[in-house]
């Protein structure tokens, strides 16, 4: 069944944001190089490289199903990180806006009674509600070390031990 050009745009606008959380996440890991936190920074790293893979879930789908995938502008990231707070604070925030944008994605995909994706947004539905659950988890413990500098070292080290994808 072809894509609705509705749907389709909602497709495009969902691919675009997903590639926008990729360069917040690079940014993000700059900042973590800048404040000498290279563990983190490898876990940004491959937070964003998962975001480029969600991309293509989306291109995949659309060209499997005889669309045109369109990526539309990226804003800049706008971002003031002073510490790795900051930085998972950014992260959460930015998970919140993509599940949402997902649930809109869905809602439209059941207006124009397209079944053929709903497996596809189920499974990104899964998704955020992981990425948000994990993001969210290690904010609650950086927060818990709060300026505890042996705290925060051990946590980036748990961090830096994620496997980069990219
Ligand atoms: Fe693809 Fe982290 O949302």
């Amino acid at each position: 069944m072809e894509l609705t050009g509705k749907l389709a745009e909602a497709f495009n606008q969902q691919i675009t944001l997903e590639l926008a959380a990729a360069t917040v996440y690079r940014q993000l890991a700059a900042e973590m190089e800048v404040q000498s936190f290279p563990g983190i920074a490898a876990w940004f790293r491959a937070q964003s490289g998962e975001e480029i893979e969600h991309a293509e879930k989306f291109i995949i789908h659309m060209t499997d199903r005889g669309a045109h995938p369109r990526i539309g502008e990226q804003p800049a990231p706008n971002l003031n990180i002073k510490s790795v707070e900051d930085a998972f604070a950014a992260s959460l925030a930015h998970e919140q806006k993509v599940s949402e944008s997902i649930r809109e994605l869905y809602r439209v995909a059941q207006n124009e009674s397209d079944i053929d994706s709903l497996p596809l947004l189920h499974w990104f539905i899964d998704e955020q509600v992981e990425e948000e659950a994990t993001v969210g988890e290690i904010l609650d413990r950086i927060r818990l070390v709060g300026d505890d500098g042996s705290g925060l070292l051990r946590i980036e080290s748990e961090l830096a031990s994620r496997k980069s994808d990219s």
